[in-house]
């Protein structure tokens, strides 16, 4: 077994080949050649001016409404470092993104749980919470093809937390670096472009679409809370990296950046089918949701499976997936998450024949 080749399924990044490296070559001779003043100089907060231009305009607000970052973990860091005193109470959605958890439990947050359905946050639940005296400053909400779970909240529940975040006056962070990687079915709008109270901070990310380690991201949201947090990332690092921002807005305004998108979810869709497929061969009992979209799939177990023992079972086996338990404050503990984004089809197969075994050899 120790021979075996590892394979990660832990990774919630595209493989090297769905990269568009020579269009990323290309942008970066562009933008070097073009303006190497503003490339090679400082730049000020409000990152990369051609970039800012180009979310401003897909996102349909004003310039001074952007940020862009370096990765949106940067912008959800600042949002949360402007706005989360310790104590102050904020929503998640059970389960979510582990490093939001992290850096909100880090800032002493008093994190409200509710938890998602598979048409997103189960609203109704937060409502209920407000009802009973709940009083969060903010709500995190991975709207788009969740992270971990792969589900999408459906428009009736994004009008209805906009209702309540005007009613019970609390910000609506929504994390969309998923949106672009629809595979089928129609798209929702953002909450976003919903909200007519401004009460939503909308971040999104290149990460997913071009690739994790140029580390460009974005924050949108009211003109003043973005005025306050471009002030605090000047005292942070002066500028964002100006080389990647500019290749980026090459990429983006060149149409690669579409290309790109289309490549990443050719591949992706098809991870996604041979993952389902796997799954209802190799683990017939497991419950499971198909995506729409983007890089994951949560997966449960029956009650009583043991996923801790497993994924030490299938480590032995070179296979290696994400605890239910690390994207939840309690629970968890019969369910794991796939991230398919990182490896072919083959290997997905390969893998989850080997959790299939892994889980048969504990069981007896
Ligand atoms: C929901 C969510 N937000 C933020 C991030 C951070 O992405 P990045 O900093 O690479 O833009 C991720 C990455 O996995 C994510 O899944």
């Amino acid at each position: 077994m120790a021979d075996q080749k590892k394979i990660s399924l832990a990774r919630g990044a595209p493989s090297l080949d769905i990269v568009a490296v020579d269009d990323l070559r290309a942008s970066a001779d562009r933008a070097f050649e073009r303006d190497p003043g503003g490339v090679f100089s400082y730049g000020t907060s409000k990152g990369y001016p051609r970039l800012v231009e180009w979310i401003a305009r897909k996102q349909g607000v004003d310039e001074d409404q952007v940020i862009a970052t370096n990765g949106s973990l940067q912008a959800d860091d600042f949002l949360f470092r402007h706005l989360v005193e310790p104590g102050d109470v904020v929503v998640v959605e059970a389960p979510t993104y582990d490093r939001t958890l992290l850096g909100l439990k880090e800032m002493g947050a008093e994190i409200l749980a509710i938890p998602l359905e598979e048409d997103g946050l189960d609203v109704e639940a937060l409502a209920e919470a407000l009802e009973g005296g709940a009083r969060p400053k903010l709500a995190h909400v991975i709207s788009n093809f969740q992270n971990p779970a792969g589900y999408t909240l459906s428009l009736d529940k994004r009008r209805r937390l906009l209702e309540l975040a005007a009613e019970y006056d609390f910000v609506v962070f929504e994390d969309d670096p998923y949106v672009e990687l629809r595979f089928e079915g129609e798209d929702v709008p953002t909450m976003l472009s919903l909200d007519e109270n401004e009460k939503v901070v909308y971040a999104s990310s290149f990460s997913k679409t071009v690739c994790p380690g140029i580390r460009v991201g974005y924050l949108v949201g009211p003109k003043g809370l973005i005025g306050d947090i471009r002030k605090k990332a000047t005292n942070t690092y002066i500028s964002p990296g100006m080389v990647a921002q500019a290749i980026v807005a090459e990429f983006c305004e060149s149409g690669a950046i579409d290309r790109s998108i289309e490549t990443v979810k050719e591949a992706l869709r098809e991870r996604r089918d041979t993952t389902c497929a796997a799954l209802e061969e190799k683990l017939p009992d497991a419950r499971f949701a198909r995506p729409e979209g983007g890089y994951f799939l949560w997966v449960d177990l029956p009650d009583g499976d043991d996923v801790a023992k497993l994924a030490e079972a299938a480590e032995e086996r070179g296979v290696v997936f994400t605890k239910g338990t690390d994207f939840m404050l309690e629970g968890g503990d019969a369910s794991f998450r796939i991230a398919y984004s990182g490896v072919g089809p083959e290997e997905i197969q390969e893998a989850i024949g080997r959790i299939a075994d892994a889980r048969a050899e504990l069981s007896g």
